[in-house]
């Protein structure tokens, strides 16, 4: 009977629809996998085993942790949608928040959720949801256990240790979308290629750092630095800043990484990621020291640019400011304060000029020499009319030299001269130097005896033209290829 003396109705969401919702709040298969990470983190996990698979009953991903564990009431509180209020304060290595993650990102992947915890061996417990069970009751009923042996073999027994966590996906139905034909068993698999990948990059300094273990079926993940520290050839590390807000701090590191021509291949293939290095520029958020952004320039307004691809900057913030920084449900973006931002946007920008610097200079071993004055180069870079050329230096003494010395037949020269520097394949080069896959070779890289030679003989040409030994040697050692003879002195 209603009583109409209230003011008010009570309106609860329909278990379905409700969660039918929270399938499509936007969580991708890595960042689903992540938001479990997360959980076995911050209960003290050390080691994360991940497994998953389709056979010819259902498909699967289970993962299984050796952290604190849960007993039954703790599970039970675990299991439910909203579990704790995101205003709560956490403890500071927390990385959850809403209360949501264990549920809303199952269910973005999969049908059935089951969950086995023990917070000791005497203690084990199991809750089960699955979305066809609360869509035939139409309520929110929880199992207390699996709902058939297959489910219980999938589940199995605590193997890490005799506490932890098992997390069981089941009726992957985001991710196959028929669990009988064998087409979609290869992208099954194909959808868990860059799981690994994301979740080196994200869960990196866990790794790194604190020896927590991740594997994924039985492989270890490795851990992704983005910031390339290594002693080879690491990047350079620009001022760190220290800003504060609401009484916390948060920390700014900017990194210029080393050109790629300096990196060895394996190095240049791990910076590259997951999109490349030119999609991957920008600011790495941490939170915690869980990465939250992998790159990109949040809410800034920069462009994704290609000669800015050296550029990737470091913010760590505490878990303490997931409000201010507007982090989301899916810990996969996050707004920049507006007190913060002017600040934020003046060291950006200062790091996004040194990278640019880097990307553009690559004649390092010329800049290790100093100035470039003085210098001869065989080409010249040219404006006319508002457009941008490349010409080869007429005024070159070598260009010189062999122009008088043909007499006659030099204008047949001097037109190849002309074709060669009309034709220059522009847009080839600039492709290749931009694809990161693509290593480009040094002037004269392997062929330094090759080049004291023509040193040599080009120095004897411009004396048997009738030019003195001395001057001779002064236009040679201006030439720009010649510059790593003259550094190592010529005998
Ligand atoms: N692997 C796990 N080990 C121990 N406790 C867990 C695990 N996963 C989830 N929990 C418990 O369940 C709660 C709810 O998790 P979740 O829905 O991800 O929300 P949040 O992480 O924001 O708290 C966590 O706060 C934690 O107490
Ligand atoms: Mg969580």
């Amino acid at each position: 009977m209603e009583d109409n003396n209230l003011k008010f109705d009570i309106v609860r969401p329909d278990p379905e629809s409700f969660l039918q919702s929270a399938r499509s709040f936007g969580y991708g298969l890595e960042t689903a996998i992540a938001d479990l990470i997360d959980n076995s983190i911050t209960a003290k996990a050390t080691k994360i085993h991940i497994t998953y698979g389709i056979d010819k009953f259902t498909s699967y991903l289970r993962i299984e942790d050796n952290g604190i564990g849960m007993d039954e009431k703790q599970l039970l509180t675990a299991m439910k949608v909203g579990s704790s209020n995101p205003n709560k304060l956490r403890q500071s290595h927390d990385l959850g928040r809403f209360g949501l993650g264990l549920k809303t990102a199952s269910f973005s992947q999969c049908r059935r959720l089951t969950v086995k915890s023990a917070s000791d061996s005497q203690s084990v417990s199991t809750k089960c949801w699955d979305l066809d069970l609360v869509e035939i009751e139409q309520d929110w009923v929880l199992l207390r256990g699996c709902t058939d042996n297959k489910s219980e073999e999938k589940l199995g027994t605590f193997t890490l240790d005799s506490k932890g966590t098992i997390v069981l996906w089941e009726k992957l139905d985001r991710l196959l979308e028929s669990e009988e034909s064998n087409l979609d068993k290869t992208h099954f698999y194909r959808k868990f290629e860059n799981v690994k990948i994301h979740l080196g990059l994200i869960f990196h300094r866990f790794i790194e750092d604190e020896g927590i273990v991740i594997t994924v079926l039985n492989e270890s993940v490795r851990p992704l630095n983005p910031f390339h520290l290594s002693l080879n050839s690491p990047s350079s590390e620009l001022q760190e800043e220290q800003l504060s807000i609401n009484g916390k701090k948060v920390t700014i590191q900017p990194y210029i990484l080393p050109h790629e021509t300096k990196l060895l291949k394996d190095e240049r293939e791990q910076l590259q990621m997951l999109r490349g290095w030119t999609e991957h520029q920008g600011i790495y958020l941490y939170r915690n020291k869980r990465l939250i952004s992998d790159g990109n320039w949040l809410d800034l307004n920069f462009r994704i640019k290609e000669n800015q691809r050296l550029c990737r900057i470091a913010i760590d913030i505490p878990n303490t400011l997931d409000k201010e920084w507007q982090i989301d449900v899916k810990k996969a973006s996050a707004k920049i304060p507006d007190l913060l931002r002017q600040r934020i946007k003046e060291i950006c920008i200062v790091a996004i000029e040194k990278a640019v610097k880097v990307y553009t200079h690559r004649g390092a071993y010329l800049k290790r020499k100093g100035s470039q004055q003085g210098l001869i180069f065989f080409w010249k870079a040219k404006l006319k009319q508002g457009k941008k050329f490349y010409e080869i230096n007429v005024d070159h003494p070598i260009y010189k030299l062999i122009h008088d010395n043909l007499g006659p037949g030099s204008y047949l020269f001097k037109d190849y001269i002309k074709q060669i520097s009309e034709t220059i394949p522009i847009a080839l080069i600039v492709n290749d130097f931009s694809d990161p896959r693509i290593l480009m070779k040094e002037p004269f890289e392997e062929a330094h005896l090759e080049l004291v030679a023509m040193y040599q003989s080009t120095l004897k040409a411009l004396i048997d033209s009738g030019v003195s030994k001395q001057n001779a040697l002064e236009q040679i050692n201006q030439i720009e290829c010649f510059q790593k003879v003259v550094l190592k002195p010529y005998e």
